[in-house]
């Protein structure tokens, strides 16, 4: 294990279910690798930028005038997709918001699937170029999802567990904290996921 990418997408700092969960998973993370470099990516202060028309033009032209001309435009979409794919275990700590993922996680994603980096177009379909890398989702949610009347409104395991194995991300494992609106269930849902960091293989 050379590099452990966490993506931590709450603004709720230390009120964050995900990122309280996601600071379990991390200490034993780096209990396990003394060696791996942890590189923790917070993207609620970071501010990722939607894709623009510049930046889409920068990363698609096959031009390389244009190309060199428009290098600082695809900087931080190189940086952050090279950044995936030197790692070998991604962490994505996401509220749901909105039965989905927060817009910020979902300008993350903008930025790293890219044809030619992270995924490519080949004759028999589409292949994913993100291989050898293993995913795990620390989701928080006021609801319970994983079974019950809420479940088909979750949009954001299924959606998560598509766009990484549209990469090539297909060993992910999940950890919950469910239930932060539900009074009988949100004193216990963080300690409970935290206990659930201690079941993930690692
Ligand atoms: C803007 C917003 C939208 C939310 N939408 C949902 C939702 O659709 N379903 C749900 O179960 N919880 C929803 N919640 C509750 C959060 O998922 C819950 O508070 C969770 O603990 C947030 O993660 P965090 O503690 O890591 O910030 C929402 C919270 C906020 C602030």
């Amino acid at each position: 294990m050379k590099q452990i990418l966490m993506i931590e997408v709450s603004p709720r700092g230390r009120d964050s279910a995900s990122r309280a969960v996601a600071d379990t998973l991390a200490a034993r993370l780096v209990d396990l690798y003394p060696s791996a470099k942890l590189v923790r990516r917070d993207i609620a202060t970071e501010c990722l930028p939607h894709l623009d028309g510049t930046t889409l033009r920068a990363i698609s032209t096959k031009d390389p005038d244009e190309a060199a001309r428009l290098q600082e435009a695809v900087r931080l979409s190189d940086t952050l997709t090279d950044e995936l794919l030197a790692s070998d275990l991604l962490v994505i700590a996401t509220p749901m918001w909105n039965f989905g993922i927060p817009s910020a996680l979902k300008a993350w994603i903008d930025l790293v699937i890219r044809p030619g980096r992270t995924f490519q177009y080949a004759e028999g379909g589409v292949f994913g170029l993100a291989k050898h890398k293993r995913a795990i989702l620390v989701l928080a949610s006021g609801g319970v999802f994983t079974d019950g009347p809420w479940q088909s409104w979750d949009y954001v395991e299924p959606y998560l567990r598509q766009i990484l194995g549209f990469i090539g991300v297909t060993d992910v494992q999940t950890v919950r904290a469910q239930g932060m609106n539900i009074p009988a269930l949100a004193p216990d849902a963080v300690s409970k996921a935290q206990d659930a960091v201690a079941e993930l293989v690692l």
